[in-house]
């Protein structure tokens, strides 16, 4: 059976290059024979994260369906923006939800286990990279195998086609080859 990979691009942004970047990676997961599913954070019902409300009303419905996806993949694809030098708030809060325990449930089920390839875009120079490290931190410390490779592809606005696609030769050969490190990598642990 193909390797289950979700992508997730870490902005609602309806023009987000992050998106765009996450469709690229999702089609490189294919080349490579994972299966890939990519989500829209909008989505999911997500209030900002806050332990009384959960307290009082339980994980929402949109959180439980985002950690069931999370959980019931075993590689997962971040395409983060950067904001001011870190991660979205969107994509932390979102996991932070998913991290969530549940009764009966093994702790860190969303991700305890899973491996992840890291991707950014921004129109900046650094192409987003200083979040990265954050991001790699954050999951590295819920027990997420995060490749060592990674890709930020700097010039967002300049990046990218009509059809959303790398224009760079090497950068769509980069996010191709880190794709299949992935499916690689997180199908010899699964298997
Ligand atoms: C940004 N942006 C940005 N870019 C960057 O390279 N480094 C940074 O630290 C920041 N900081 C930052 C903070 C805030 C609050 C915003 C709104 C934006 C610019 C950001 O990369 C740009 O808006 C991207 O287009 C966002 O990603 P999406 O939505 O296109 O995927």
């Amino acid at each position: 059976m193909a390797l289950r990979v979700l992508v997730v691009p870490g902005s609602l942004r309806a023009d987000s290059w992050n998106r765009k970047l996450a469709g690229v990676a999702a089609d490189a997961v294919r080349a490579a024979g994972g299966e890939a599913t990519l989500v829209n954070l909008r989505d999911f019902d997500l209030p900002m994260f806050d332990e009384d409300c959960e307290k009082a009303q339980g994980m929402p419905e949109g959180g439980k369906k985002l950690k069931e996806l999370f959980a019931t993949h075993p590689a997962h694809v971040y395409c983060s923006p950067e904001y001011n030098s870190s991660i979205s708030g969107v994509l932390k809060n979102a996991i932070d939800w998913a991290s969530r325990g549940a009764a009966g449930e093994p702790p860190l089920v969303a991700f305890r286990g899973k491996v992840a390839a890291l991707l950014s875009t921004s129109p900046g120079a650094l192409g987003g990279l200083r979040g990265l490290v954050h991001l790699r931190s954050i999951l590295g410390n819920i027990g997420v195998l995060v490749l060592p490779d990674q890709v930020a592809v700097m010039k967002s606005h300049e990046a990218f086609d009509a059809q959303g696609q790398l224009k760079d030769a090497r950068q769509a050969e980069s996010v191709k080859k880190l794709a299949a490190e992935l499916v690689r990598t997180a199908s010899r642990l699964t298997s």
